[in-house]
């Protein structure tokens, strides 16, 4: 099981830094595998503290250009030699804040690949898709550009696609069982219907919290975790993770 914590723009650098230097022990001895994805700022000082442990250190953002005049983007490369194994892209709140397209997403991911480090593509449907029962469809649409791409390297990758609709993110509202085991049966049947070379990891995300974990691990096929404000609280993200 995988746990990626979302810090997105909740915790300052100095928080972040204070997160980890008091909880590092704590975090290794949850024996987990744990990323942590704070802001841009905090990356160099929390993989300096993070170095030699069992807990990694994720993005939460890479530009879709190798390098270039992209003022105020961040290469997949620096991400790299900072330290980043994972890095989040497509999160709806950049999709919707920053308006980025699934090929812009898809581009994203290739850069990341290209640096060794493994993407963590979010996807998911708004509440009038759902409701509206087009959330596969809405899934297909979004992975389409992202599976081209992952699918045209030439070396092995191991890629997460984190489902996360978009109406459970902040809100406490979580999908019922049955109804995420029909999407992680169908995200499963479409990662297995691409070539052996890339091993996916499938992750659900939206309002989880350590009281909510258990229904979740009803449903088969769910590899992890892609947790916002329980992961915010060490206490709280020690009861999911635990
Ligand atoms: P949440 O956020 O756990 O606060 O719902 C999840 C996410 O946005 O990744």
């Amino acid at each position: 099981m995988l746990f990626v914590a979302n810090w997105k723009m909740q915790k300052t650098l100095d928080q972040s830094i204070q997160f980890v230097q008091k909880h590092i022990d704590a975090l290794k001895a949850l024996n987990r595998q744990i990323i942590l994805c704070p802001s841009f700022p905090a990356l160099y000082p929390l993989s300096q503290l993070l170095e030699n442990s069992s807990v990694f250190l994720g993005a939460q953002d890479c530009s879709p250009h190798e390098l270039g005049a992209y003022t105020g983007q961040v290469s997949a490369q620096s991400l790299a030699e900072v330290g980043c194994t994972y890095c989040i892209v497509g999160h709806s709140e950049r999709r919707n804040y920053n308006k980025e397209s699934n090929s812009e997403i898809a581009q994203k991911a290739t850069q990341l690949l290209h640096q060794n480090i493994i993407p963590i593509v979010c996807v998911g449907e708004s509440q009038q898709e759902f409701e509206k029962k087009q959330s596969i469809d809405v899934l297909h649409n979004q992975l389409e550009p992202v599976f081209k791409v992952i699918e045209s390297q030439s070396s092995a990758s191991t890629v997460c696609i984190a489902y996360e609709p978009i109406w459970s993110i902040g809100t406490g509202n979580v999908p019922d069982t049955q109804y995420l085991q029909n999407i992680f049966d169908t995200l499963k049947e479409w990662c297995s219907a691409k070539t052996s070379k890339t091993k996916y990891t499938l992750l659900y995300g939206g309002s989880v919290t350590g009281e909510n974990i258990q229904q979740f691990y009803q449903v088969e096929n769910i590899d992890g975790f892609l947790i916002g404000g329980s992961s915010l609280d060490f206490q709280k993200l020690k009861k999911i993770v635990s």
